[in-house]
């Protein structure tokens, strides 16, 4: 075999050891095989060679262009090979190391929306209270979502609430989504024994779209069954709640008589503010405006009885508020809507800081 063939078959060699990166490796194979290429160019000399060698070289040229596309081809594999290694090597995660305080994006990536630190909040306080979490479905019976709760098929409540109906099931009943967090109060009695001390958090759904309501919106349930339950631990439970919530160790809570159909007495609770700032807390001097903020009273006996409990034995408490609500007024946010609208900027603002932890007493 001629020498220029056996050159160009070590020095392509060379090279393709020598190309570290697939760029490297690919400017071997347009310096060998591409148009301009080494071997193109002896390829195409070939009709300048002489008639009696030209049969032999021809046919080594072949055999010398299948070889080196073997080795193109081999070294490729290899250097691909080598790049996925490096990448899984530089990419592993060690999951026993310690969060970095900020995401590698840079500060304020990553924050916990308000909606769901209000949640971790509440569950913070009540949690120190003896209170653990129950959750329900958002698809609810409208046995759950009203019957249960002594609110009978053709009571007007049922229209208050602006209820989302789904399509009849086999009963021929219609499901709704759920109006209020009070069916896992229902749940949670049909499911477990008292004593009880539940707060349900989630979804709740009406048709109903402003400033200040959302077709979608959150809201708490708070029960309380045992034996010798009064309307003095809903009082002092509630109010200890909205202090520590807001963080205002004063803040001035009233209970005023009201009615709903799964509670007798029912409670509506208002908390001290000043109309006139939207400031949270006691009147600095004049009588205190106030805000109503959430609903509550003793579990009707007719709801202890729609759900298996002996209310000669057993007594209780609810209360149920919004949790957007509630999140506006701590932080003084005036509109509902930017909570669903996914606005970086408005979510950089008010995202809480994912490493703190939710504190019993966080102020505003
Ligand atoms: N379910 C009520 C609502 O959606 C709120 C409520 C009021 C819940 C009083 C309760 C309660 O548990 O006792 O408006």
């Amino acid at each position: 075999m001629s020498d220029d063939l056996d050159a160009l078959r070590g020095e392509t060699a060379e090279a393709l050891a020598a190309a570290a990166d697939l760029r490297a490796w690919d400017a071997v194979r347009v310096g060998t095989l591409g148009k301009s290429g080494r071997l193109t160019g002896l390829l195409k000399g070939l009709g300048a060679v002489p008639a009696e060698e030209r049969r032999e070289r021809g046919a080594a040229l072949n055999r010398l262009k299948a070889e080196l596309e073997a080795a193109i081809e081999a070294r490729r594999v290899s250097l691909e090979g080598a790049a996925l290694e490096a990448r899984l090597a530089s990419e592993r995660m060690d999951v026993s190391l310690p969060p970095r305080p900020h995401a590698p994006g840079g500060a304020g990536e990553g924050g916990i929306h308000p909606i769901s630190r209000t949640i971790e909040e509440l569950t913070a306080i009540f949690g120190a209270m003896g209170f653990r979490v129950a959750e329900g479905p958002d698809i609810e019976s409208d046995w759950l979502n009203f019957s249960a709760l002594n609110i009978p098929e053709h009571h007007p409540a049922r229209q208050d609430h602006d209820t989302f109906y789904l399509p009849a099931g086999a009963d021929g009943r219609r499901p709704v989504l759920r109006t209020h967090t009070s069916p896992v109060q229902a749940r949670t009695m049909l499911g477990q024994e008292p004593p009880i001390r539940v707060i349900c958090p989630g979804r709740t759904w009406r048709a109903d779209h402003d400033a200040t309501h959302s077709p979608m919106f959150h809201q708490v349930e708070g029960l309380v069954i045992d034996r010798g339950i009064t309307l003095g631990h809903l009082k002092g439970c509630i109010i200890d709640f909205l202090r520590a919530f807001f963080g205002i160790g004063d803040l001035p809570v009233r209970f005023r008589a009201s009615y709903f159909p799964f509670t007798e007495p029912s409670m509506e609770v208002d908390i001290g503010w000043n109309r006139k700032t939207g400031e949270l807390g006691k009147a600095k001097g004049g009588e205190n405006d106030w805000l109503e903020i959430l609903g509550s009273g003793m579990v009707h006996p007719r709801v202890l009885a729609n759900c298996g409990i002996d209310a000669r034995e057993w007594q209780g408490f609810a209360f149920g508020m919004g949790i957007e609500r509630i999140t506006m007024l701590k932080h003084g946010m005036p509109d509902l809507r930017p909570f669903y609208e996914s606005d970086l900027r408005w979510l950089r603002h008010w995202a809480a800081d994912p490493l703190a932890p939710p504190s019993l007493t966080e102020g505003v």
